[in-house]
């Protein structure tokens, strides 16, 4: 199969030209003006973006949390990020305490095989490492999972403590491996919420209440302190606030290979979508919780100066009927996490280069280039080049439709409201090629499945 895309605007991280790209199989094997090649379809990118797939590093596809398990899975989720202009996932795996990671490994591979529209990678969850089992990492990454997670909230559940992550953030580093951190002081969160119920408060709003900001700031600056004496390099995910931001400032400055992502909710909810009547904020809940609204200016300023590498979603779907329902009694028991997978390209474009936060060129970098670099997935994928994979965006900057979850062009996730819900927003993925395959045109999904796992390189190698 060859396809041309003729006379799109090209952007990568750094490129902005007009050209043509003509694909053949899984990659490009061309870039010019005016190709003198024929192929068995073309596209007239004209007046539209033409972009590498995005690469969301942070889902949480069919995962069992909170009492109950994502409504997404590999494959309802993956179709719904072709839609939205993401042709790459990196997912969490989950390591049961006592269980090898390897293990958790193999039940992810059988969520994820056969189903994915969209190719896919996993980071590795870390519930426990003793000593006996560190030489698991080294399998690992040959498996090609070269990054994990570790928490420091969710006492009882996912976390872990100080040793634990001493101890796997060293091995972590000897392997040239990353990790991604949970960075939230769980234990005092959860004496903070203790106290919460025991003055009755039930309501979705208590979500934020509970988790003051500087108990972000206080993971992520002991997150940065231990991977400085581990020499591993970090990265924090879902980076919420000032507080935690200014943490990661101060730890770069001091040398310290951290990077962060933060994810659209946090740049446009704040914690006043909480108080919506009918329970309606159980919706926008989420951990980190959404913040006090000036945060966003700040969280602005680090994604352009470089203090936030990456924009991911951090999609972890609950419907409200039945899953976010669970909490109306209290706000404890309303399932963490919310959908996003199929809007962060388009809401970035729309909230971030159309108001001028951000150029093109960041755009991409953000929603796509950065994730590849950071997790081993470049120049393979996170841009448009001769050799890549056909990983490919054609992107209408023009076209403008209000999110619904009634509108069968702006919602696949398989969960019943849209955090954007009635939203206005300009710029939508219209043509979108998986390795060389039109997986969706015009709203139109055309291919089913067909998504591979990819073996990630470690850090500091490259993925050909
Ligand atoms: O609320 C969230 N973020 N749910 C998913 C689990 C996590 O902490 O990433
Ligand atoms: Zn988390
Ligand atoms: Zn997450």
């Amino acid at each position: 199969m060859s396809i041309l895309i003729k006379n799109g605007r090209i952007i990568t991280a750094v490129d902005d030209y007009v050209a043509d790209i003509y694909i053949e199989g899984e990659s490009v094997k061309q870039i010019g003006r005016d190709l003198a090649v024929t192929a068995d379809r073309t596209f007239d990118a004209s007046g539209k973006l033409v972009i590498p797939g995005g690469i969301d590093p942070h889902t949480h596809l069919d995962m069992p949390f909170g009492g109950t398990t994502s409504a997404d899975d590999f494959h309802s989720g993956t179709l719904a990020a072709a839609h939205g202009g993401t042709t790459t996932i990196v997912d969490f795996a989950i390591q049961s305490k006592g269980q090898s990671t390897l293990d958790g490994l193999e039940i992810w591979h059988e969520k994820a095989e056969g189903k994915a529209v969209v190719d896919y990678a996993f980071h590795m969850i870390v519930t426990d490492m003793p000593v006996s089992r560190l030489g698991e990492m080294e399998k690992l990454a040959e498996a090609g999972v070269t990054s994990y997670k570790l928490f420091m909230a969710y006492p009882g559940v996912l976390y872990v403590d100080d040793g634990t992550l001493y101890r796997t953030f060293r091995q972590a580093g000897l392997n040239n491996t990353r990790i991604c951190m949970h960075a939230e002081n769980g234990i005092v969160i959860d004496e903070i919420i203790r106290e919460a119920v025991e003055a009755g408060h039930k309501e979705p709003s208590w979500h934020a209440k509970t988790r003051p900001t500087r108990m972000e700031a206080e993971g992520v600056h002991r997150a940065v302190a231990i991977a400085e004496v581990a020499k591993v390099p970090l990265y924090i995910v879902h980076l919420s606030s000032h507080d935690a931001l200014e943490q990661v400032r101060i730890g770069r400055a001091r040398g310290v290979d951290v990077q962060a992502e933060t994810c659209p909710q946090y740049l446009f909810f704040d914690q006043t979508w909480y108080d919506k009547p009918n329970f309606e904020g159980a919706k926008w809940v989420m951990t980190p919780a959404l913040r006090e609204k000036w945060n966003q200016g700040s969280l602005w300023q680090g994604l352009r100066m470089g203090d936030l590498s990456a924009v991911a979603t951090d999609h972890c779907p609950f419907c409200f009927t039945g899953q976010k329902e669970l909490g109306r009694d209290s706000f404890t028991k309303i399932p963490n996490g919310a959908p996003g997978v199929e809007n962060r390209v388009t809401a970035l474009y729309d909230g971030g280069v159309r108001t001028g936060q951000i150029s093109l060129n960041r755009w991409v970098e953000l929603t796509s280039t950065s994730a590849a670099k950071t997790f081993g997935l470049f120049p393979k994928k996170g841009t448009i080049a001769v050799g890549s994979d056909a990983d490919i965006v054609i992107f209408d900057p023009d076209e403008t439709r209000v999110v619904s979850v009634n509108d069968p062009r702006t919602h696949h996730m398989r969960v019943d409201y849209s955090a954007y819900e009635g939203h206005t927003m300009t710029g939508w993925s219209e043509t979108v090629l998986s390795r060389g395959r039109v997986i969706v045109h015009k709203s139109n999904a055309e291919t089913d499945k067909g998504g591979r796992f990819v073996k990630r390189a470690r850090v500091g190698e490259l993925l050909r």
